[in-house]
C-alpha cells in the first residue's frame, strides 16, 4: 500500500550500520517535535546488557528474536521516530510491520563509504572480523533486496545530515494525508 494510503503516525529509518540512522533519527525528531526511541538503545534498557554481550552470551539469533518482538509493539507508538539496529530492517516481516504504523525510510551508502565512517568504532559484534570491509560488503549484498522494501531509499553519500533530515521531513510531509 502507498504510504500516502495509510494511517501513517511514525518515522522509521532502517539501514546499514555507519549510514547515520541514530544522528539523523535525533535530528528529525526534534524537528517534528517527535519522541525518539532507538531500538538498539531499548533492547540494551529492557535486558539491562549491552549489545555486544547480548551476542557474546545468549547469540545473534536471540538478538533477532528481541528485535522482532520490539517491532510488534511499536505498533502502538504514535509521534515518534524509531531509529532501527542495522540487521532489523534486512528482515521483510519487521518492515512489513512497521509499515502498519511509519514511514519507513532507508538510509544507504555503499561499503567503502561505511567502513571509512565506522573504522574507528569497535562496539559492533558483527565487524569483530578479520576483514571487516569485506563483511560490510557480503551483509549489504545480502540485505539489499529487504532494505530496499522501503517506502523511501536515501542515498546519504553527497548529503550532510541535515540535508538527510530535510529530504525525509518532506517525503513524511508529502506521506500525510492532508497533502493528497
Ligand atoms: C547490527 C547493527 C547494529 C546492532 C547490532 C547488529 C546489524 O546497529 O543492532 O550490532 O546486524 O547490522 P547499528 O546499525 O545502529 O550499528
Amino acid at each position: 500500500m502507498p504510504p500516502e494510503a495509510r494511517h501513517i503516525q511514525n518515522l522509521a529509518l532502517t539501514g546499514f550500520m555507519g549510514t547515520g540512522k541514530s544522528s539523523v533519527g535525533r535530528l528529525l525528531a526534534d524537528q517534528l517535535r517527535f519522541a525518539f526511541l532507538d531500538t538498539d538503545e531499548e533492547i540494551e534498557r529492557r535486558t539491562g546488557k549491552s549489545i555486544p554481550a547480548i551476542f557474546a552470551h545468549d547469540g545473534e539469533a536471540h538478538f533477532r528474536d528481541l528485535e522482532r518482538a520490539l517491532v510488534a509493539e511499536l505498533a502502538t507508538l504514535r509521534h515518534t521516530v524509531i531509529s532501527t539496529g542495522g540487521g532489523l530492517g534486512a528482515n521483510a516481516e519487521n518492515i512489513a510491520r512497521l509499515k502498519a504504523h511509519a514511514l519507513v525510510v532507508c538510509l544507504w551508502a555503499a561499503p567503502d563509504r561505511i567502513w571509512e565512517r565506522i573504522r574507528h568504532q569497535h562496539h559492533r559484534p558483527l565487524l569483530q572480523d578479520p576483514d571487516p570491509l569485506g563483511k560490510i560488503r557480503r551483509l549489504l549484498k545480502e540485505r539489499e533486496p529487504v532494505y530496499r522494501q522501503a517506502d523511501v531509499l536515501l542515498n546519504t553519500e553527497l548529503r550532510c545530515q541535515r540535508e538527510v533530515a530535510q529530504q525525509i521531513l518532506h517525503q513524511f510531509h508529502a506521506a500525510q494525508p492532508r497533502s493528497r
